[in-house]
């Protein structure tokens, strides 16, 4: 009897950008490709996880979290993003992509229309697909917004919209005008919200984070997802939490329970440290990626790229056109193999891949040496290709 595996496997393939990385690993060249983020975590919060260990702090938790750290993320969400969660709300994840699993499973059927703003985090397109429901795209850029253009995508299968703000991968941060005219549509529509936050500390000037969920009564509808592994450089500890009204957080937590059973138990102690550091703690973080936004915008403008500068998180997506590569997948080819530079073709952020064509997205958070290196690279591809 031949044995099969499930429809689902069949469209799966390992994602390009985690090829990049390996190559750019064989070949020794610099990864501005996956958002890996490699710079140190904060010595007290090592500290922290260190102690839980010795403590034996290692037996599951409940699957919504330890409370003392829903408790501690209560308060952050009131004074950082304006939203008032009670820790009843509140549910520590297996990362904000763990977060964004949950809440969908919690959410959505089969054959549902969710909506997301393009250019899209590609995570979140694959992981509704992979329950099964049908993406909807809206174009959107850094300074127009029709909500009109967005009412029109509706359907009567409609049933939510994901936010991304600061956008990973156009460094889009949301503006206040924006989010009431999304949030209303959305309550007049009866849709659900999901805001990825994950990158909220890190702004640039002129830009604030606002949270969709601080706005009117919009908390009613919304998943607010946020996580630990940006803002305090720790991607592998897969570390993240959400924000929801009442009923609904405790649905996710059920299914956390039955997926993940619940987050590392010890690392969830240790983050309570990080929930501690001072407001000094956040800005250097915001500045330091300044620097470095500000270094690879005119390193990529002197070798003719056409950047969309970010307004936050920690990615820009760079238009090759006047650089005569074919593609984005030629582009990044010739970053990696020529310059030893890893990017993501541009086509990896929209339903239709031939509209990334003409763009790759670099990744600036590495440490300032690696940039000054990449960019010694991009005086090379000036020079090939000008
Ligand atoms: C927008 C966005 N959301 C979520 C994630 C993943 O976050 P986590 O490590 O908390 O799962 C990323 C990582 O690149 C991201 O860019």
């Amino acid at each position: 009897m031949e044995r099969s595996l499930s429809e689902i496997t069949k469209n799966l393939k390992q994602s390009g950008i985690r090829a990049a990385s390996a190559r750019c690993n064989e070949i020794g060249g610099i990864n501005l490709g996956q958002g890996i983020c490699d710079l140190p975590i904060h010595p007290l919060i090592k500290e922290a996880a260190h102690r839980a260990i010795e403590e034996d702090r290692s037996i599951y938790s409940s699957c919504e979290g330890i409370l003392p750290l829903r408790e501690a993320l209560s308060e952050k969400l009131r004074t950082f993003n304006k939203i008032q969660a009670a820790p009843s709300e509140i549910v520590v994840t297996h990362g904000s992509t763990g977060a964004f699993v949950c809440a969908v499973e919690a959410l959505f059927e089969p054959g549902d229309e969710v909506i997301l703003f393009e250019p899209f985090y590609s995570y979140h397109k694959n992981i509704l697909e992979l329950k099964k429901v049908k993406v909807l795209a809206v174009p959107i850029s850094f300074d127009e917004f029709d909500v009109e253009r967005l009412k029109k995508r509706v359907t009567p299968k409609t049933k939510g919209i994901v936010i991304c703000t600061p956008c990973n991968p156009s460094g889009k941060v949301f503006t206040q005008n924006e989010l009431l005219e999304i949030g209303r549509m959305a309550k007049m529509m009866g849709l659900w919200v999901i805001t990825d936050e994950i990158y909220e500390y890190i702004t640039y000037p002129g830009h604030v984070h606002i949270s969709l969920a601080s706005l009117e009564d919009f908390k009613e509808f919304t998943v607010t997802i946020s996580g630990f592994s940006k803002t305090y450089h720790m991607t592998g500890w897969r570390l993240g939490y959400l924000a929801a009204p009442a009923l609904l957080a405790s649905k996710i937590a059920l299914i956390q329970d039955l997926i993940y059973v619940c987050p590392a138990t010890p690392l969830q102690h240790a983050v309570l440290a990080a929930l501690k550091l001072n407001e000094a703690y956040y800005r250097d973080m915001a500045s330091a990626y300044l620097k470095k936004r500000d270094f690879l915008v005119a390193a990529l403008t002197k070798a003719n790229f056409q950047i969309f500068k970010p307004q936050g998180a920690y990615y820009l997506l760079a238009d090759f056109s006047q650089l005569g590569f074919a593609d984005d997948k030629e582009a990044s080819r010739f970053l990696l193999e020529e310059c030893k530079i890893a990017t993501v073709p541009g086509g990896n952020f929209y339903l239709n891949p031939s509209d990334g064509k003409n763009l790759v997205r670099f990744c600036f958070a590495v440490d300032d040496i690696k940039l000054e290196k990449a960019t010694c690279f991009l005086k090379e591809i000036y020079a090939t290709k000008n």
